[in-house]
């Protein structure tokens, strides 16, 4: 996983400037504006770094990322950013640490999903909050179409376009598992909170 986005890393931020420019952008900051204006916050496979200038002011935050190439790019973004190289399957934190964690794009690569959802959980403070945006396996016949995609996607770049990201925040232990479908069901925005307690 790591070794892929070190192949890409150096391609990624322009790759993704047309998809950013036509949807993403504009997705990123109004979902990340519901991120708490202070405490810990967790960023999960933070990439290049793209969500940084969204990260709230007050807050103190750590980014996380398993590829070292990507975070050679993320740190130039930052002076204030805490980077750290953490597989989301084994977070070096302690449990109940963040007030919240977010994750943009990340879960279709996450080669165990349920894992590193837990891992999410495991470090949330009761009552946290998770945020997720996530592009998924889309319901009715263009699912089976992504099943299709999928098995070339993850030849390609190890990205799951099958995965079923709401049922693996459930199976990982959230419980109010709040679902926004976006773009006819193919990205989704998910939230909820360690306790139960949904949000949005
Ligand atoms: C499609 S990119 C998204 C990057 C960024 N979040 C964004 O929205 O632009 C997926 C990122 O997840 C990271 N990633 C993949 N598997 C991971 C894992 N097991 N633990 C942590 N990060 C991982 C990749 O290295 C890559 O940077």
């Amino acid at each position: 996983m790591a070794q892929t986005y070190d192949r890409f890393a150096r391609f990624y931020d322009r790759a993704f400037t047309p998809l950013e420019r036509f949807y993403l952008a504009s997705l990123r900051q109004g979902v990340l504006a519901e991120l708490p204006v202070e405490g810990h916050i967790l960023e999960i496979g933070a990439g290049t770094g793209v969500n940084f200038k969204l990260y709230p002011e007050g807050s103190h935050a750590v980014a996380s990322e398993i590829s070292m190439q990507m975070i050679a790019i993320a740190k130039d973004k930052t002076n204030r950013i805490d980077i750290v190289q953490a597989d989301a399957q084994e977070l070096p934190f302690p449990a109940n640490r963040f007030d919240a964690a977010f994750a943009t794009l990340v879960f279709c690569s996450v080669p165990d999903p349920v894992r590193g959802l837990s891992e999410i959980r495991r470090v949330l403070k009761p009552g946290g909050l998770l945020l997720l945006i996530e592009h998924v396996r889309p319901d009715g016949a263009l699912g089976y179409a992504f099943d299709a995609i999928s098995r070339l996607t993850v030849a390609l770049a190890d990205d799951h376009f099958d995965r079923r990201t709401a049922e693996n925040v459930r199976a990982a232990g959230f419980e109010n598992v709040i679902v926004e479908k976006r773009l006819g069901g193919v990205l989704n925005v998910i939230r909820s909170r360690k306790d139960g307690a949904g949000s949005g």
